[in-house]
């Protein structure tokens, strides 16, 4: 087997003395969709920070392409074609939607900058039409979209995404999941998805984990972990 694109083996965070992340395993595969599902505090933010480095993961490894990266700094992993879309956006309120996705061009130097804003364009036509509107003033579903689209302008090899569909009316958040769906399918962009939509999150992914109080509690094909009991009984219940 080859080595997966993102290795995740035994790491532990806190924050403070208190431990968010007990000895994590996770493996994201070049070309995969992976999804981390679990309750509210379960630690699966903190695991999508702990890769970006803050905070630092204090026991265990996390190897991307091949490099540890356990203890490298935050800045120096957008530069290696890691790129998130962190929980609650984040998006620059006041700057317009095109100012927004040139900062996520930054870390590639502005080499592909005019082409790529098509591209953007293209996958989200409504941001097109809003390009010269402020960030702050569009609907969730459009700062959603703002956030996934100004990761992609880093030309990602790995995109993590926190919670995309939170807060959204179901049929944006299944456009968001089918423009995923097709990054992957099209272009090979392997995708780790934060998400407490277990239901739709785990009929996207390859596969999929289960994080109950800092550790994972199941792993396994994303249509196999939708089968399973435990996960319909914990996770699914009105979750359509
Ligand atoms: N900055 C922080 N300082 C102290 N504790 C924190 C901090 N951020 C998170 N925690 C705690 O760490 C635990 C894991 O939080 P985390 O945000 O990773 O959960 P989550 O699975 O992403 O939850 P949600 O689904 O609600 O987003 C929680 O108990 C939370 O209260
Ligand atoms: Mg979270």
């Amino acid at each position: 087997m080859t080595e997966p694109l993102l290795s995740i083996r035994g790491v532990t965070a806190y924050y403070g003395a208190i431990a968010a992340l007990k000895g994590v395993d996770v493996d994201v595969g070049e070309g995969e969709i992976v999804t981390l599902i679990g309750a509210n505090g379960a630690g699966k933010s903190t695991l999508m920070m702990t890769i970006f480095g803050a905070p630092q993961a204090r026991d265990g490894a996390i190897v991307y392409d091949g490099q540890d990266i356990t203890r490298t700094p935050t800045h120096k992993i957008a530069q290696l074609k890691i790129a998130q879309s962190p929980e609650g956006r984040r998006i620059f309120p006041r700057m317009s939607v095109v100012e927004n996705l040139k900062m996520g061009a930054a870390v590639t130097g502005y080499a592909h900058y005019d082409a790529d804003l098509q591209r953007m364009f293209e996958i989200f036509p409504r941001l097109k039409e809003r390009a010269n509107q402020r960030g702050g003033t569009l609907s969730g579903g459009e700062q959603q979209m703002l956030a996934i689209a100004r990761a992609l302008m880093s030309r990602p090899r790995l995109l993590m995404l926190d919670e995309p569909s939170l807060g959204l009316a179901p049929l944006i958040a299944k456009q968001i999941f089918a423009v995923i769906a097709e990054l992957n399918r099209t272009e090979g962009l392997t995708v780790f998805l934060v998400e407490q939509n277990a239901y739709h999150a785990l009929k996207l992914a390859h596969r999929g984990y289960v994080m109950v109080n800092g550790r994972i509690t199941l792993s396994g094909a994303g249509r196999e972990l939708l089968e399973r009991e435990e996960v319909r009984a914990a996770y699914l219940e009105g979750g359509r």
